[in-house]
């Protein structure tokens, strides 16, 4: 996502709703991992595969960051299920992994394009698992969104400040705009 697209904050508008901002990252993933296989099945050696891997990797590093240190644990406290967290931190941890076995993978062999596909397996049953199970437990319990949602949002440009996401994300938005246009 082009950041300068959202004038806002990386997030989305102020004020928004924790849950709608989570889940808007979620859709973001998603449809990186889609532009990733759309560019590898018209040329597995085109480096802008890097790039929107970087982006992917990048964005699920900064959304498990606002998971675990300000989403999970205010919805920790008003649900009694801790089990549920921790297995989401499990699941962080294992995707963690695969990002680590990513970067020290040279794109152009197959091992690249198999960890590739466990990342996307992984992810997928996980955003399934938090927007199914936790998300509505957290909705019934009055999670307060809004205020959440703030910090959320200020945490995250935080981040990109710290580690110039802003370059990565903008690459990978206009290589996203592009392949839009190939057919
Ligand atoms: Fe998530
Ligand atoms: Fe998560």
């Amino acid at each position: 996502m082009n950041v300068e697209m959202r004038p806002n904050g990386p997030f989305g508008p102020k004020g928004e709703d924790a849950i709608d901002l989570l889940e808007a990252d979620h859709r973001r993933v998603q449809h990186l991992f889609y532009d990733i296989a759309k560019l590898g099945a018209i040329h597995r050696k085109d480096e802008r595969r890097v790039s929107l891997v970087n982006e992917l990797c990048s964005e699920l590093k900064m959304h498990a960051v606002i998971e675990e240190t300000i989403f999970y644990p205010a919805v920790r406290a008003i649900i009694d299920d801790a089990n549920l967290i921790d297995e989401a931190r499990a699941q962080h941890a294992a995707v963690d992994d695969l990002i680590t076995q990513l970067e020290a993978t040279d794109f152009t062999s197959d091992l690249y394009d198999a960890i590739v596909a466990i990342l996307q397996k992984e992810v997928s049953q996980h955003i399934q698992e938090e927007e199914e199970v936790m998300f509505v437990k957290a909705s019934a319990a009055k999670l307060d969104g809004v205020a959440l949602g703030d910090q959320m949002a200020q945490r995250k440009a935080e981040m990109m400040v710290d580690t110039n996401t802003s370059a990565t994300a903008l690459k990978a938005a206009h290589i996203q705009d592009a392949l839009r246009k190939t057919p």
